[in-house]
């Protein structure tokens, strides 16, 4: 049986003009797209066709499983609108294919990667005119899945519900200045054999007190170390990592290598493959926290930033520990580290040619 998107069309959608003073000025996931896409499964019956409805509230028992113990994950992407007035989707086979581990990892049924794709474009297709245009601005796309199933016994639900919403974005982090980073050593984000891998609620929920202990420290974002020695450089909260080597084009492009605690991030793949087109070399490994202040001491780490589909690529300025504060470079933003964001943006906004084929034409 092939699955299918039932269009059930906003009657209420946002008026014209408010909708493009949101679109105009979007800030970070503030306002919400006319329709969202919403499929369900059961153990019995698998998956049936998702309906494109009207944005607006979930109906949940009380009882419902995801309530009591979390099991969910979702996902991020972005749809960027092109030179000639289309609309397309960066990468988003690779992540239909991302949601699909998260749900084995989590005890949650897979989502043909290709339907998962086809929902995506339908809503992007529905909500067309909330694309916002301007330089490193898009339409953030949020698909997720909850249990559904209405049960305290623990195990994994019988019943998923896979839904998606999707939100006009801008910067995330303030663009006047660069990121603050504080690694934490009181808390991990992920340890071997854990959900580090999977993109899943619970690990953003876990490292909220240590983004509070980082706010507490003047800074924007944690850096996690791993859970075992307490010293390799793994990620940040919601990006991955990475450091500029050297300089001018003999500079290396080094990011942690993924161990299984670390999220495979898309931009960090698109990265490591594309930079070469700049010169760049690149290189995936381990870096110690003693390593990285070394290399900053040393004049050998030249920029640091952080990669990920919500921050672009977000030079980093200032890095702060119990063992100090340390100015990466002059504190501002990388030359490199901005070379690398206009190339991965101008793919992105169809602005640079995509040899990739990373962009997906919806309409
Ligand atoms: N690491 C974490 C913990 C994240 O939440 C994200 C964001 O999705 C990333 C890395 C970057 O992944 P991507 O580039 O696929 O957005
Ligand atoms: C993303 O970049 O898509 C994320 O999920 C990270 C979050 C900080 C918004």
């Amino acid at each position: 049986m092939t699955l299918k998107v039932v269009a059930k069309p906003n009657p209420n959608p946002v008026p014209n003009e408010v909708r493009d003073g949101y679109v105009a000025n979007p800030g970070f996931g503030k306002y919400f797209t006319d329709h969202m896409i919403v499929a369900n499964w059961s153990e019995e019956s698998g998956w049936q066709d998702a309906t494109l409805q009207a944005y607006g509230p979930l109906s949940l028992d009380p009882a419902t499983m995801v309530f009591h113990y979390g099991q969910e994950i979702f996902e991020g992407l972005k749809a960027y609108k092109q030179p000639d007035g289309s609309i397309s989707l960066f990468r988003p086979d690779a992540n239909a294919a991302r949601f699909a581990k998260s749900a084995k990892r989590m005890a949650l049924p897979e989502v043909p990667e290709d339907f998962f794709v086809e929902c995506v474009k339908e809503l992007v297709k529905a909500d067309k005119n909330w694309v916002p245009g301007k330089p490193g601005e898009a339409l953030y796309i949020r698909p997720f899945m909850i249990a559904t199933e209405v049960a305290i016994g623990v195990h994994a639900s019988k019943q998923a519900s896979f839904i998606i919403i999707a939100t006009p974005v801008g910067a995330y982090f303030d663009p006047s200045k660069t990121v603050s980073v504080w690694i934490s050593t009181e808390y991990v984000r992920a340890a071997p054999g854990g959900t580090g891998e999977a993109k899943c609620g619970g690990n953003y929920a876990a490292s909220l007190v240590a983004q509070k202990a980082a706010a507490a420290q003047g800074c924007d974002q944690v850096i996690w170390l791993d859970a075992v020695e307490r010293k390799w450089i793994e990620e940040m909260g919601g990006m991955n990592l990475c450091f500029v080597k050297g300089k001018g084009k003999d500079a290396t492009i080094f990011t942690p290598k993924l161990t299984g605690t670390l999220l495979p991030g898309i931009t960090r793949n698109s990265i490591l493959n594309a930079v070469s087109e700049l010169g760049f070399k690149v290189e995936e490994g381990m870096i110690s926290v003693d390593q990285l202040k070394a290399g900053l001491d040393s004049g050998e780490i030249t920029e640091v930033f952080a990669c990920g589909t919500a921050a672009v690529i977000s030079p980093i300025g200032t890095i702060k520990s119990e063992m100090g504060t340390w100015k990466v470079g002059d504190g501002g933003a990388g030359e490199i580290s901005m070379q690398i964001r206009k190339y991965i943006l101008d793919i992105q906004h169809g602005l640079a040619s995509d040899t990739h084929g990373w962009n997906i034409k919806v309409c």
